[in-house]
């Protein structure tokens, strides 16, 4: 409904852009204005200069942007954010989301990116891409956050690989929202090499002694003494709830990685009796899911597609999945991702059927009322209405 409310605002805001700029209340005007185009701009891309490309590891760097003072507002974050990065690689337009690794006082943007063995972007910013480059950037988005309350919290974490950068975000956040919140911070690796922010986490350790807590475990090769030797498993969790934090309730749990140390973590929290409204989980990577529902899907579609206001009409094999369909016709939609994984490609169907290959990220309340990852979705009727305006 949020999504329908700003969206639906797109043409007033630029009504409001145009009569505020004859404002005499210069307060009033800047923000109006700020708010305005924040609105105006909730699905454009933006180009951006890269700051700055720093090495964590060998197979991974920190890119930090240069945000003008025009678009601060534009891409004022939540700690644990994303954005999506658009640039076009061997001729093609590659499109990838990813999480902001800096808390938001910090005044910068700046990303985390882990080569991955065959991957385009990811090769493309650890190899070719350097300081001063412009790159195409979507403003922050998601919903795995952390918002500061004035009541002090205890947090845990549970990170693996690169799933650390929203995680850095969050707990510099954390720790510096309140003088008496408490973060503990499980880190998997396969060795010591591969750990990514190990300078700023050992700054976290120094300037929060009472407050931050690090616990590495490593799969390959041992680390220190204290780190421990192995995957993040239920044993890790156990470790963390009933022995070296049995005295502490957390309020929340992040946990940010491959699909199968999420569940893992998840699976052992809930037979730990955690609520299951406290973890907040965010996939980094996702098991290939075989698309067993195309197989047995036969026919076409017609799909009405409404974003931002406008319709567009079109046909599909059902086989096809939505989004495809809609970027095969040249339609707008947000997507980033296109594999179940960052949200953003939600839209809401109106009318007609269509079923998920996987989802991971829509709740069963939200399926029920006719949410879709349209990246994931198969038309099963033969007409289908979806709407992106109204998620
Ligand atoms: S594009 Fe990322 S979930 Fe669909």
């Amino acid at each position: 409904m949020v999504g329908k409310f700003f969206r639906k605002l797109v043409a007033t805001t630029r009504f409001l852009l145009h009569f505020f700029s004859f404002s005499k209340n210069k307060t009033e005007n800047t923000v109006i204005r700020s708010f305005a185009s924040k609105i105006y701009a909730m699905s454009d891309f933006y180009s951006l200069k890269v700051d700055a490309i720093e090495r964590l590891t060998p197979s991974s760097v920190s890119v930090s942007f240069e945000v003008p003072e025009d678009l601060k507002d534009i891409f004022a974050f939540t700690a644990g954010q994303y954005i999506t990065l658009k640039q076009e690689i061997e001729g093609a337009e590659v499109r990838r989301a990813y999480s902001i690794s800096c808390a938001p006082k910090s005044g910068q943007i700046t990303v985390g990116i882990k080569k991955v063995k065959d991957g385009t972007f990811s090769v493309y910013a650890n190899e070719v891409l350097k300081k001063g480059d412009l790159l195409d950037v979507m403003p922050p988005e998601g919903r795995f956050v952390f918002e500061p309350s004035p009541l002090s919290v205890s947090i845990a974490a549970f990170a693996a690989g690169s799933g650390i950068t929203p995680i850095m975000s969050i707990a510099e956040s954390v720790l510096a929202s309140n003088a008496a919140n408490k973060f503990v911070l499980v880190f998997g690796n396969q060795g010591p090499n591969e750990v990514m922010y190990a300078q700023q986490i050992q700054e976290l350790q120094d300037k929060y002694t009472d407050r931050f807590f690090i616990l590495h475990t490593f799969s390959r090769q041992p680390g220190a003494a204290d780190a421990l030797f192995g995957r993040i498993e239920n044993s890790t969790v156990n470790l963390i709830l009933k022995n070296k934090f049995k005295e502490t309730s957390f309020d929340q749990f992040y946990l940010c990685g491959p699909e199968e140390m999420i569940q893992t973590v998840k699976t052992s929290l809930l037979n730990n009796h955690i609520a299951e409204e406290k973890i907040l989980f965010e996939l980094f990577t996702t098991t290939n899911t075989e698309d067993d529902l195309a197989e047995n899907l036969d026919g076409k579609t017609s799909v009405k597609v409404l974003l931002d206001d406008e319709t567009f009409e079109l046909a599909m094999e059902k086989k096809e999945l939505v989004l495809d369909a809609v970027l095969k016709n040249n339609i707008d939609a947000p997507y980033s991702c296109q594999g179940g994984v960052c949200s953003s490609c939600i839209a809401r169907v109106t009318e007609g059927k269509a079923e998920m290959v996987k989802n991971q990220i829509l709740t069963d309340g939200e399926v029920a009322e006719g949410l879709i990852l349209t990246c994931q979705a198969h038309p099963l009727t033969p007409t289908l209405k979806i709407d992106y305006d109204d998620v």
